[in-house]
């Protein structure tokens, strides 16, 4: 039977530990050093979906452990995945399971080059869920979740638990176009709303907002088109305002780290864009601003 251990035990990896756990896979979250709310032994969470609410109990491990772990689903923000990973990387037996499930692309090649006996899975998630409090997760949202590995097309054995679960999950034999496309919507939505301070709808509402999401469509789909992702940037803006009618009355990701005063995961989205610009020799002035104005906000964050 596999045992999944889940670095990250916020609001998606909390959803994802109670399906598994749901689904009959038993789950164990492990604990980080920074994390205030866990406690090694045993803790309970509780999901809610609008009015029902389901409490599944998960064993709590210390990353320092030395109990072996042969699947472990990462779900840190971008910056954190790394240092998560090399807490645990003692416990990882060659060939172990890994699955990288969170915004952003530049992690995956970082964990691939630095654990390359590691058996590495990247995904992406449209699952809305939000932590209402230390430990209680809403599931706000259904939404669906992709996995894949680059350049395997059919899914490993081990995918048939997640096909199980009470969630859409899909195996993608494309997986780079699926976070690429992911990367770009980010990269034109949450800068926007973590600088202006707004709800995701605003950027259709306010033109020059939406002007703005506009000319970052424009470059990012450059920038995607040079580094041969055409089909994931195909249609960006249209994509984009999908998106943000969808989600309109959400805080993005990046509006509320910057709110909590956090490390945002910009480096890994606008970052990760404009170095894949530089190879490809395309400006794109309007992301490279908000990248700036951006760091500006966690620097000021850092300093108050
Ligand atoms: O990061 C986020 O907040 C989400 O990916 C998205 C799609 C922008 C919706 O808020």
């Amino acid at each position: 039977m596999q045992h999944w251990h889940i670095l990250g035990a916020g609001a998606i990896g909390g959803l994802f530990a109670n399906l598994l756990q749901t689904a009959g896979t038993p789950c164990t979250l492990l604990l980080r050093t920074d994390d205030p709310d866990l406690a090694v032994g045993t803790a309970a969470l509780t999901l809610r979906r609008g009015d029902q609410q389901q409490t599944c109990r998960f064993s709590v491990s210390a990353s320092s452990d030395n109990i072996p772990i042969s699947h472990l689903l990462v779900c840190t923000k971008a910056q954190d995945i790394v240092a998560a990973i090399a807490g645990v990387a003692h416990r990882l037996a060659p060939g172990a399971v890994v699955v990288l499930l969170a915004n952003g692309m530049g992690y995956q090649q970082q964990v691939r080059a630095r654990w390359p006996q590691l058996d590495c899975f990247s995904g992406s998630t449209t699952e809305g869920a939000f932590r209402e409090g230390r430990r209680a997760i809403c599931h706000a949202g259904q939404g669906s979740t992709l996995i894949g590995q680059p350049g395997r097309v059919a899914a490993p054995d081990w995918f048939r638990t997640w096909l199980a679960l009470p969630a859409r999950c899909a195996w993608s034999a494309d997986i780079d176009t699926v976070l690429w496309r992911k990367l770009a919507i980010n990269c034109a939505i949450n800068p926007v709303t973590a600088l202006h301070r707004c709800r995701n709808g605003e950027l259709a509402q306010r033109p020059q907002l939406a002007a703005l999401v506009g000319e970052l469509c424009a470059e990012i789909s450059a920038i995607g088109i040079a580094a041969g992702q055409q089909r994931a940037v195909s249609n960006l803006r249209q994509q984009v305002m999908a998106v943000i009618a969808a989600t309109a009355d959400n805080r993005s990701s990046m509006l509320q780290d910057v709110l909590a005063g956090r490390a945002t995961e910009i480096d890994y989205l606008t970052g990760y864009l404009l170095a894949r610009g530089r190879e490809h020799g395309v400006p794109a002035p309007r992301n490279a601003a908000l990248l700036a104005a951006v760091q500006a906000v966690h620097a000021d964050n850092l300093g108050a």
